[in-house]
């Protein structure tokens, strides 16, 4: 279970998205728990990087378990690729859903589900509530029935920080297996410029680099844009004493 951290338009949607599509283009089902707007939304957003998921929606490779359209009236719940649950708060129902639907999907063993985003699932619930940690169990039981049972990697979206849920971020990122996290580079917001950068903080079990890697996000997603690699500081006992002497 992996999840992409990060602050608020860092880039975690477009990387989650972007991830979908490479693995549907790669032939693997994926199951989509949207909870911050409907799948309209998200299907254009990806429509708008040239990513059209119609025709994996049509194959059946591709679901929604739709957990933002609650707020809405029911009779625009009408999508046949989108699974509608009633009232998201209810985490056993929604994981009823979401393993009933990967099982109709075959996901055993391959495919992968995304969620967007669990920030938006804690924030159903007061932040002082004990339904909080009802649903951090919650998360650890997608983790044992999904990732560990089902073989199948789950990624989520996670906005941090957020100070009223702020215990529960570092009890999430205890019980998850990799992390990503994305922001933007201090330096350069110093100076009044928003660079993003992505770094993996944790893969459990897998080799992998620590440094921050700089990116855009351009029309076909997201690409790296590497920074030149700032000079090192003058090491001291090299340099020659200073002398006030004329020549
Ligand atoms: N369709 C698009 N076309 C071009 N650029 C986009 C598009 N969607 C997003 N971006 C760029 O990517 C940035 C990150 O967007 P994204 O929605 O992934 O952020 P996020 O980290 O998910 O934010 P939030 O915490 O609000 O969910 C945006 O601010 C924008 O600059
Ligand atoms: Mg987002």
């Amino acid at each position: 279970m992996t999840i992409i951290a990060g602050e608020i338009g860092a880039g975690k949607s477009v990387i989650m998205h972007q991830l979908l599509y490479s693995l549907l283009r790669a032939g693997e089902p994926c199951l989509f728990v949207n909870f911050e707007g409907p799948t309209i939304v998200v299907e254009q957003d990806m429509q708008s990087f040239g990513w059209d998921i119609h025709p994996y929606l049509d194959k059946g490779m591709l679901r929604f378990l739709d957990c933002f359209s609650f707020r809405l009236e029911p009779s625009v719940q009408s999508d046949p690729y989108s699974h509608y649950v009633k009232d998201p708060k209810d985490l056993r129902a929604v994981s009823t859903a979401l393993f009933s639907m990967m099982d109709e999907m075959g996901m055993t063993g391959r495919g992968a589900v995304f969620v967007d985003s669990l920030t938006e699932m804690f924030t159903l619930v007061q932040a002082d509530s004990p339904l909080v940690y009802t649903m951090l169990d919650g998360i650890k039981s997608w983790r044992a029935k999904g990732p560990k049972e089902r073989l199948v990697p789950f990624f989520c979206t996670h906005h941090v920080p957020l100070r009223a849920y702020a215990d529960l971020d570092d009890l999430l990122f205890y019980v998850v297996d990799g992390i990503f996290e994305v922001g933007f580079n201090p330096g350069f917001a110093e100076r009044g410029l928003l660079v993003k950068q992505l770094r993996i903080r944790r893969m459990k079990g897998a080799p992998h680099e620590g440094y921050w890697m700089t990116f855009t996000v351009n029309l076909d997603g997201i690409k790296e844009v590497p920074l030149p690699i700032p000079a090192l500081a003058p090491v001291l006992e090299n340099r020659k004493p200073r002398t006030n002497k004329k020549k």
